[in-house]
């Protein structure tokens, strides 16, 4: 089996880099372990956090990129979906935290996870100002684990994970 690409000794897929079409680790039992110590963090703090998409196998990512291209067209689904075999979910390192994303822009979710994701080891992979560089839209719910090291080094840069490994500007 191909394996999946590492810089750095971090995972990375994107829009130009694709995980094998089998690879199917489930979630990741470091990330799930980080993301509960900070869920009870944040409801300390009176903040609710909840899953609603974790790992997304190939073919389950054919089926929700292909519906989205149905009903929106490729080159609109092409900014806020992934082709199979090419999103995160597939790593079982993102999580999905909002219950309904139209709306979570600037609820205390968003400005807690904002200011807190990196202390546990998450960056919020595709953000404001970066879409030129990730290819997706704004998506403040959808959050990479990366471990606190790379985490706090890549939240205090504000930088993007692909500016963060060296593949942006491309060569
Ligand atoms: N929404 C992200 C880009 C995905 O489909 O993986
Ligand atoms: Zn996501």
């Amino acid at each position: 089996m191909d394996k999946p690409t590492y810089i750095a000794g971090i995972l990375i897929v994107n829009k130009d880099i694709a995980l094998p079409k089998e690879y199917n680790p489930g979630l990741n039992k470091k990330m799930m372990l980080s993301y509960y110590c900070m869920k009870l963090c944040a409801l300390i703090d009176g903040v609710k956090l909840k899953i609603v998409s974790g790992f997304r196998s190939y073919d389950y990512q054919e089926k929700v990129y292909y519906d989205y291209v149905k009903d929106f067209g490729k080159k609109k689904a092409d900014t806020f979906s992934a082709m199979p075999g090419h999103s995160e979910h597939q790593s079982g390192l993102a999580l999905d935290i909002c219950e309904d994303s139209d709306k979570f822009i600037n609820t205390k979710e968003d400005i807690w996870l904002q200011t807190n994701a990196y202390k546990f080891g998450f960056i919020i992979r595709y953000p404001m100002g970066k879409e030129h560089i990730t290819g997706y839209k704004y998506e403040p719910w959808h959050i990479r684990y990366v471990g606190t090291k790379n985490a706090r080094r890549i939240y205090s840069k504000k930088l993007s994970l692909e500016e963060y490994l060296g593949l942006w500007p491309k060569s």
